[in-house]
């Protein structure tokens, strides 16, 4: 079933579980994502960024892939298609026209007031197709941190009426380069004085305990695209080494599976532990 974010959130927040968002890249991605969330019996985000939705043909390819593939594997699980880290009204626009259900506009880059008017501007289009609206506050770059302002978290939520918020807490994107140092204390308050759900971008890496710790201090989603990229990528280049004769390419790009599938069963597991 697709849906918007807000009932899986508000049930996620509720139970003290997060929902993760996988990153996906490719139809098969798709499909190992969805066969493997639903034998978990996880609800799902599918993220997708703008470089990606063009890799893979568009906002319409993608929206009509994700609902084909819901149907045709007879998923039971609650799906959202997401546009993550949109960076344009323009683009949010594109997505939520095509059926995308979620969009991130990410504004973080402008100041304060200019964030807050773009944010605010996408979650009325938005409202309008009851598509849900993520936004960022800080800076949760790549190894450039800039901590959310705890001030500036309410006033933003309040003014611009966003589901849900991707605070800068000390997570980066890709690869760690050195133990990641999560503000939790920050989380929690930002958590407890705008009163939606948090969402934790730079999910991979993450030790376990810090992830519980996280979602007690009011985070409720949880991205994760770099951990299955590097188990997709080392399956496949441990195939070629040991098949250099095979050039099926279905045997080849499937020969991450496993592998994807195994990383998206550990990451429910330690999010939804306590389910
Ligand atoms: P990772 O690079 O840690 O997987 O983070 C993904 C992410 O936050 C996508 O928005």
């Amino acid at each position: 079933m697709i849906v918007n974010s807000t009932e899986i959130l508000k049930k996620a927040r509720k139970k003290g579980i997060a929902i993760p968002q996988f990153n996906i890249n490719n139809l098969e991605w798709t499909k190992y994502i969805l066969e493997e969330c639903n034998k978990n019996n996880s609800p799902v985000i599918l993220g997708i960024t703008e470089k990606t939705v063009n890799y893979m043909g568009g906002y319409k390819v993608v929206s009509n892939l994700i609902k084909d593939l819901d149907s045709s594997l007879s998923i039971k699980i609650p799906i959202v298609i997401h546009l993550d880290h949109g960076s344009s009204f323009e683009a949010c626009k594109e997505a939520i026209d095509n059926g995308f259900t979620s969009v991130m506009i990410d504004a973080s880059r402008l100041s304060l007031e200019e964030n807050i008017k773009l944010t605010k501007k996408v979650v009325e289009y938005a409202e309008k197709y009851t598509v849900t609206v993520e936004a960022e506050l800080g800076s949760i770059g790549n190894n450039t941190k800039l901590y959310t302002n705890l001030e500036e978290a309410i006033e933003f939520t309040k003014k611009t009426k966003i589901d849900s918020l991707a605070p800068a807490i000390g997570t980066v994107h890709g690869i760690y380069q050195e133990q990641a140092k999560l503000d939790l204390n920050l989380c929690d308050q930002i958590s407890k004085f705008t009163n939606i759900p948090l969402v934790l971008h730079g999910g991979s890496g993450l030790d376990e305990i810090i992830i519980k710790q996280a979602i007690k201090a009011g985070i409720t989603k949880i991205n994760i695209n770099t951990e299955l990229q590097i188990a997709w990528s080392n399956a496949l280049k441990k195939y070629l080494i040991e098949n250099g004769r095979i050039y099926d390419p279905r045997k080849i790009i499937s020969s991450g599976e496993k592998e994807i599938k195994r990383v998206i069963r550990e990451k429910i597991d330690i999010m939804q532990s306590n389910k």
